[in-house]
């Protein structure tokens, strides 16, 4: 095991409402509730990090680990449009300083999916107006936080909505083979099923009309990103980035994306390179400038003629259905620094597994991976592990667990796990 620096930044990271509790005033929660609800829990208490974060950060701490990654809540800050909190930024604030207090350099993220409910109605992630409003609660907060802390991620996964756009035409295309495979007239076979999805499309349009005010409401990642509004998030992170230069030029602004260790084999060059495209190159001129760039990887995709495929049969898969792959890593962050020219920093990378022993091998070839990097001279300054403890993995709930920490779902007790102290051992 070849150890970092103790400058590198290694820990873990988590996002609010999948850890804190109770995020009331947020789109997430709303649809949670909703009774055409696509979600399997309810994020409800969550972990209760909202009021145990002590107990997490010197856990992180305890095992050696420097960094903590987690987000501010838009949807606390200003739960009502121009109404912002006082108590829920102290509560960040309190936050930033207990993380200095036990040596851990906190890395910020002001949107991590979650939005206030009333920034829906308003349009949401579609709207002309949601970088400015985003401009503001970035304003609000580094008002603040001023100088306690040095890093800063914009958005995360900034890209989410454009996988999601290709994740519905695949599963479409599917969808119209299996009618095609299970030998029906496919029009028809379509026709049923369409007929089946526009009568639920229907109810959750009503639903979504009573709740958000519009029959689709443009949440982060819940939703096909059109091209505009892949330029509107693109305006909102240069925004965001230029309030927090302007507020505090030392601190080192990013944005972070999901990106896939894209591979290809027989003719799929083609296909490959433009999911490249999409996923990563289009963003380079609205990041050009930023002082880094969050890199976030679970696993490889690779493709052939006819676009992405399966996993190999043989492939180990994780709980997510992904391909355990930690090479994908060290592949992706190479291909990233060919063209973005900032520092990089793992904002996330791991695997959703209850073997922890297949988390520790996880992590091991993941770190191989960072230190071929940084030994080949790339600008790798750290890695966080996603995540710090077991959370609420969104539409697919708490049975997932990424975590370092276990959480126990009745008492809430948290039981670090052998990969927190192995992931610590690797800072001199
Ligand atoms: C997200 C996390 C999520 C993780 C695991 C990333 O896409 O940023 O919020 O829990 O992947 O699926």
């Amino acid at each position: 095991m070849k150890q970092f620096e103790k400058d590198f930044l290694l820990g873990a990271a988590t996002a609010a409402h999948q850890v804190e509790g109770n995020n009331i005033y947020s789109d997430y929660w709303a649809q949670e509730q909703m009774a055409h609800s696509s979600f399997v829990d309810k994020s409800g208490i969550a972990c209760d990090h909202y009021n145990r974060y002590k107990e997490d950060i010197k856990l992180l701490a305890d095992a050696g680990l420097n960094t903590y990654r987690f987000s501010i809540e838009w949807a606390r800050i200003e739960p009502e449009e121009g109404n912002f909190k006082q108590e829920e930024i102290n509560h960040y604030i309190d936050m930033i300083d207990y993380c200095k207090e036990n040596n851990i350099e906190p890395i910020i993220t002001l949107h991590h999916f979650t939005s206030p409910a009333w920034l829906i109605k308003k349009g949401g992630w579609e709207a002309d107006t949601t970088p400015d409003y985003f401009e503001r609660y970035t304003r609000y907060v580094l008002e603040h936080i001023k100088d306690k802390v040095n890093y800063i991620c914009t958005i995360n996964e900034a890209n989410m909505g454009i996988q999601v756009k290709s994740l519905m035409e695949r599963f479409k295309k599917q969808m119209m083979a299996q009618a095609k495979n299970a030998g029906g007239d496919n029009q028809v076979q379509m026709g049923l099923n369409m007929q089946k999805m526009l009568e639920n499309q229907k109810l959750v349009a009503l639903e979504n009309m009573e709740v958000f005010g519009t029959a689709s409401p443009q949440i982060f990642n819940s939703t096909a990103r059109s091209e505009h509004g892949d330029e509107l998030v693109k305006e909102a992170h240069k925004k965001a980035r230029a309030v927090i230069k302007e507020l505090n030029p030392n601190i080192k602004v990013g944005i972070t994306l999901s990106l896939h260790d894209i591979q290809y084999i027989d003719g799929g060059k083609d296909i490959a390179d433009k999911e490249w495209v999409d996923e990563f190159t289009h963003y380079l001129d609205a990041i050009k400038d930023d002082d880094f760039l969050g890199v976030q990887n679970y696993t490889r995709s690779v493709y052939d003629k006819n676009g992405i495929m399966s996993a190999p049969e043989n492939a180990t898969l994780t709980q997510m259905g992904y391909e355990f792959y930690p090479e994908a890593l060290e592949n992706v962050i190479r291909k990233v620094a060919k063209d973005f020219k900032g520092d990089l920093i793992v904002t996330e990378n791991g695997i959703a597994t209850d073997d922890d022993k297949q988390r520790v091998e996880f992590i091991s070839k993941a770190l191989d991976g960072v230190n071929n990097c940084i030994n080949d001279g790339l600008p790798v300054k750290g890695y966080c592990y996603w995540s710090l403890m077991d959370n609420f993995e969104w539409q697919k709930g708490f049975a997932l667990t990424f975590g370092l920490i276990a959480i126990d779902r009745e008492t809430l007790k948290r039981t670090p796990k052998p990969s927190l102290e192995y992931l610590g051992s690797y800072i001199k």
